[in-house]
């Protein structure tokens, strides 16, 4: 096990493609890092440069205290878990388990002994004379980390390792994943473009967009309080809620309607305005705002209601035993507001508001 230091680090692709642009991130031993963006914001650029597959432009990386960046991918005691698996077709489960630990010389005894713990733990002894084909995709998945686990590296790196599998098996090997790495305390770092899954498996989010760091966090702290516009839109479904607003003499306004009042810290002019879906609560007759439903959707446990106000387009969350019109009126408390830079995107002031239990 090992901390992981990223100073600096960019990645200009051969053709001038800057994939990732001065990319600091201290990784603590046996920490769970979910790097997430959306498509083509360099999440497996960083990843490869970490594993060593791919060369580093400017700056280092340094596992447990030793820089990396010419070391050989194979001399950096790292296991990479993919998507595709990358099993291979013709050998039995077990092979797979034992290729890497033979190609090393380790000793029969060891590998037997290996790989029976991360069958064991992984509850895939029954397969282990199986090929990859006559397993299921959960199960070859499984395969995969046990190939990556008996290896004992000092960091696992994940790249969508769960993308190709369906919904209900991406959500029990999100669990299975978590509980493991806690388990092992292997430091981890685990790329994705689901926002759902960097919030529930990691201790610290890394949102990345066009090759920068947009946000470190905590996931309940990047969700509740999101550093800028474009975390405020990726993290959390539905997305925050976004309008444009003007502040004067610390009254802020959405299209002339007063939203905020005293607000300090912020110079009068345009800002944007977040607001979150289950922070818009009805409100009684002839109080808040009007607020036109266009549609619904029902999650069951929540119902989405999506409309207006005031041509503004806007989703909020409700209970589903709220009885519910065509049109209803709503109200915000201010303190539930999140203020953003017009230009920038960059978040303004911190909410007074933190939700209980932090
Ligand atoms: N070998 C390469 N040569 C040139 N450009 C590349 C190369 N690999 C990736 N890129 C570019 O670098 C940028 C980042 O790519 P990267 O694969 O890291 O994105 P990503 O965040 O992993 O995206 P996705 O979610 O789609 O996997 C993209 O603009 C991509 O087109
Ligand atoms: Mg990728």
């Amino acid at each position: 096990m090992s901390a992981i230091e990223i100073v600096a680090v960019s990645k200009v692709y051969a053709g001038g493609v800057r994939a990732v642009s001065d990319v600091s991130l201290a990784i603590a031993d046996g920490e769970f890092i979910v790097l997430v963006g959306p498509s083509g914001c360099g999440k497996s650029t960083l990843l490869r440069m970490i594993a060593g597959l791919e060369s580093i432009s400017s700056g280092t990386v340094a596992i447990g205290s030793r820089v990396v960046n010419e070391v050989d991918p194979a001399a950096r005691n790292i296991a990479m878990v993919f998507q595709n698996y990358a099993l291979y077709p013709h050998m039995s489960v077990y092979d797979n388990l034992a290729y890497g630990l033979r190609n090393r010389g380790v000793p029969k005894a060891d590998i037997d002994a290996r790989v029976a713990e991360a069958a064991r733990m992984l509850e895939i002894q029954p397969f282990l004379d199986r090929k990859p084909k006559q397993l299921s995709g959960g199960q070859r998945q499984r395969v995969a980390m046990g190939r990556a686990i008996v290896r004992k590296p000092d960091a696992f790196l994940f790249d969508e390792p769960l993308s190709n599998l369906d919904a209900k098996l991406r959500v029990s090997m999100r669990g299975e994943i978590r509980q493991l790495q806690r388990r092992l305390g292997v430091t981890s770092v685990y790329v994705t473009h689901d926002q759902l899954e960097a919030m529930t498996l990691a201790d610290r989010i890394v949102v990345l967009n066009s090759g920068r760091i947009e946000q470190v966090g905590r996931p309940l702290d990047v969700y509740h309080t999101p550093a800028s516009t474009f975390v405020a839109s990726f993290i959390g479904s539905p997305a925050m809620n976004l309008a444009d607003a003007e502040v004067a003499g610390g009254c802020v306004a959405i299209g002339g309607r007063e939203v905020a009042s005293g607000v300090t810290g912020i110079a009068d002019g345009k800002l944007t305005v977040g607001l979150r879906a289950e922070d818009i609560q009805p409100a009684a007759s002839g109080a808040g705002v009007p607020f036109a439903v266009r549609y619904i959707e029902e999650l069951g446990a929540q119902r989405l209601v999506h409309g207006s106000v005031e041509g503004r387009h806007l989703t909020m969350a409700l209970s589903p035993d709220l009885p519910l019109a065509d049109e209803i009126r709503v109200t915000v408390a201010a303190d539930r507001l999140h203020f953003f830079d017009a230009e920038s995107g960059r978040r303004m002031a911190r909410p007074a508001h933190a939700p209980a239990g932090r």
